[in-house]
């Protein structure tokens, strides 16, 4: 069953504003899945819409089957939530906020306590359970909001927009949080960002939002790979230019060639080849072999793969022009460096 179900949804503000515009997607159940986009994209707009809070224009939305505008108690029952904005009390300890938090949903005197002290102990509070929440910094005040959601023992965790504001330290701690549920409980999760990493991180699957429209779903390796494919660079050692051509003072390698199987190259500029290939990776060894059968010494390769911000700029607005057919924009540097013999 499909944790999420979102249907041709659209939510206009006043007669102008088309927030979200005809959007669909589903999460399947024990997934993380992002919603990758810019300010404005639509993206908490959307999350509003699945956790209750806000009616869409047009369009259907169920969580595990349960319509949100039918039954949204229900569905509430099932949602753990953390807002974009700060949702917890500085004036009250953290032990307080969560206790608000359970009344709120109903959790039974009975339970309270035991859930409220798991979730602190889960998100590594308890020595903290006492104090005065305005005195957290600002990964702690975010891991009591994780809490908070999880007094409400959901199945479904949404994020909007979590490590907003974090230092980098706090941000993959607090991915290891949100990693951690999902394995441990198979808590689904939804989660909004504009950060491309944190989608590559904890993403299964993402869905890249802009202007109200979803441009592409997939998993980041394919979208990756869809930018088409990798770029190696290649630069051969010039003191090992066969005899034949070291007379030459310009252009001293010619031009060169790769069997198609290897990659095409893309640009040479005296002794660096840039060359495009489907898996980097596997063409490394057999590129330095071929060139070192005909003679020449490979001083250096170093593989470029697409990041999703290639991936960004290929399905968003902004994307033809900036990427050219190879995704060069930024990219991620892994240097291969082997000495010339
Ligand atoms: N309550 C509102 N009234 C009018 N316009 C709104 C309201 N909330 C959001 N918007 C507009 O809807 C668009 C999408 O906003 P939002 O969903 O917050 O995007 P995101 O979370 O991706 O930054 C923006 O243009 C925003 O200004
Ligand atoms: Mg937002």
């Amino acid at each position: 069953m499909n944790a999420i179900e979102v249907s041709e949804l659209s939510k206009t503000y006043g007669q102008e504003i088309k927030a979200v515009d005809n959007i669909s997607f589903t999460v399947d159940e024990g997934e993380v899945f992002g919603l990758l986009g810019p300010n404005g994209a639509g993206k908490t707009t959307t999350i509003k819409i699945i956790t209750t809070l806000i009616k869409p224009s047009s369009g259907l939305v169920s969580v595990f089957g349960l319509d949100v505008l039918r039954y949204p108690q229900e569905v509430r029952q099932c949602l753990g939530y953390v807002p974009q904005a700060v949702s917890v009390d500085g004036d009250l300890s953290a032990y307080e906020n969560l206790l608000i938090f359970s009344k709120l949903f109903y959790v039974g005197k009975r339970e309270r306590d035991e859930r409220i002290k798991f979730a602190l102990d889960y998100m590594d509070l308890s020595q903290r359970a006492d104090d005065l929440v305005k005195h957290f910094s600002g990964g702690m005040m975010r891991r009591l909001e994780i809490a908070q959601a999880l007094v409400n023992r959901p199945r479904v965790l949404i994020l909007d927009e979590p490590s907003i504001g974090l230092d980098p330290g706090s941000k993959k701690q607090m991915w290891k949080y949100i990693q951690k549920l999902n394995e441990e409980f198979k808590v689904t999760v939804l989660i909004t960002t504009h950060d491309m990493m944190e989608a590559d991180e904890l993403c299964e699957r993402i869905a890249i939002m802009e202007s109200g429209k979803i441009s592409v779903i997939g998993n980041p390796r394919d979208l990756k790979r869809s930018v088409g494919g990798e770029i190696l660079t290649v630069k051969l050692s010039t003191n090992s230019v066969p005899s034949s051509l070291s007379a030459r003072p310009t252009a001293v390698l010619g031009s060169l060639s790769i069997p198609p199987e290897l990659g095409s190259i893309v640009s040479q500029e005296e002794d660096t080849l840039k060359i495009v290939t489907e898996n980097g990776e596997r063409a490394i060894p057999r590129i330095m072999d071929y060139f070192e059968r005909l003679g020449y010494a490979v001083e250096s390769v170093s593989l470029n793969r697409p990041t999703l911000d290639d991936v960004f700029m290929k399905y968003g607005k902004t994307s033809l022009e900036r990427v050219g057919v190879y995704g060069e924009a930024r990219t991620q540097r892994r240097a291969i460096v082997r000495h010339s013999r």
